[in-house]
């Protein structure tokens, strides 16, 4: 049977750049021979809400469980649904209740994109970021004590399972050993956290012992998040806590030019459940109509999708899935060379018009 693609525009530039995602996938699958079929839905969107009073239908889940990935645009708009209620309603309900544990995100520098570091050029910068997506620092544990009085205590846990650990190490590991440097940056906190992280780097030490091909080095995430802007062609994969790795996920990106660009996969790699395929970037309310976003964040993340569709992304991805993944990132670069370009990178072309111009070179 096909695979299944629920599609998701959401809001703002969201509703924008999705089609030029589509676009370029229609050409790939035309291209390459995929098997793709399209399931829509408006809802997962402030507009949605307006009309309901709610982000999406009650029974949301039965639409999407049967599909095997969900390609998404973003959602926001704060002038009528507050930034919470619009994420908490949509985004991070698909994070967890798909068990989606991995987020996934390439950090890369292109050709053609002017790097806010000084004397870096394309292919210094290509490491991936894995961040543990589920538990760690963002737990619903806690509460409040004597609130309102000056005793007033406020608590968060944290939470580590050795389930939890394992299996995003594991998958960092994993990806570690498929690419050709073989090397593991684990981030850590264990001279300051001083029960959680020493957790965290036991686990990495035991899952490590899977993986004598790849080698490793633990560092405290204040210095690698200084080392993101100083030195960042030393990393190969970088794996963290969900905290850490939201934060180094925002910062790697940002050290390669325009957010326009930086995608996201969000997985559950058992595939018991569809994982979901993003650009890093929010709706941008501030473009949003004028039809200047850059979709390449959008195209690059259905990238991603098709090698995951194809059993990639730490599996064995399999022609003519990886080979589409690659065509795309090949055409981006292409065009990011040879423009156009949006207003992000300087030029003057519209989202379209990106989308037109990358189809075209990928569809030679
Ligand atoms: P944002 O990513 O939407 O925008 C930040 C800045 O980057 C803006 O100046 C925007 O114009 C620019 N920008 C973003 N994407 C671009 C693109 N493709 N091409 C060119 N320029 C681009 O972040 P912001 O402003 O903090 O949030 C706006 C809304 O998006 C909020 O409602 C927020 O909650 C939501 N949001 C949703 C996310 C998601 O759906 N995963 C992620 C981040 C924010
Ligand atoms: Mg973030």
């Amino acid at each position: 049977r096909p695979f299944r693609i629920a599609v998701l525009p959401g809001d703002g530039i969201g509703k924008e750049v999705m089609p030029e995602g589509l676009k370029v996938l229609k050409t790939a699958a035309d291209k390459f021979g995929l098997n793709l079929e399209y399931r829509h839905f408006e809802w997962a969107s402030c507009d949605y809400y307006a009309q309901t009073g709610q982000m999406m239908p009650d029974d949301w889940k039965s639409h999407l469980q049967d599909c095997d990935a969900i390609y998404f645009g973003a959602v926001g708009w704060p002038a009528i649904v507050p930034d919470h209620t619009s994420l908490y309603g949509s985004l991070l309900k698909f994070r967890r209740e798909f068990d989606q544990y991995i987020n996934l995100r390439p950090v890369r520098l292109f050709d053609g994109v002017p790097c806010p570091l000084a004397n870096r050029k394309a292919g210094d910068i290509d490491f991936f970021v894995v961040r543990e997506n589920t538990e760690g620092e963002y737990s619903a544990v806690g509460g409040k004590m004597f609130e309102g009085t000056d005793r007033e205590i406020v608590l968060q846990e944290s939470i580590f399972t050795r389930i939890g650990c394992d299996r995003v190490l594991r998958f960092a590991f994993e990806m570690a050993s498929r690419r050709a440097r073989k090397h593991l940056t684990i981030a850590t906190k264990s001279n300051g956290i001083a029960i959680s992280m020493p957790y965290w780097d036991e686990r990495a030490a035991e899952i490590g012992k899977e993986y004598p091909g790849v080698t490793t080095d633990k560092q405290h995430i204040d210095i690698l998040s200084a080392r993101f802007v100083l030195t960042p062609d030393r990393f190969d994969v970088v794996v963290a806590s969900n905290l850490f790795g939201d934060i180094l996920s925002d910062l790697g990106p940002a050290c390669t030019g325009t957010i326009g660009l930086a995608p996201s996969a969000n997985l559950n790699p058992d595939r018991k459940f569809p994982s979901l395929f993003e650009p890093v970037h929010g709706s941008a309310p501030d473009i949003a109509g004028k039809n200047i976003a850059n979709p390449i964040a959008m195209i690059w993340s259905g990238a991603l999708m098709l090698d995951y569709l194809g059993r990639g992304l730490t599996g064995a991805a399999q022609k003519p899935y990886l080979d589409a993944h690659d065509a795309i990132v090949k055409a981006i670069e292409d065009v990011l060379v040879q423009g156009p370009h949006t207003p992000d990178l300087g030029g003057k072309a519209s989202t379209s018009q990106i989308g037109d111009a990358l189809s075209k070179v990928l569809a030679k």
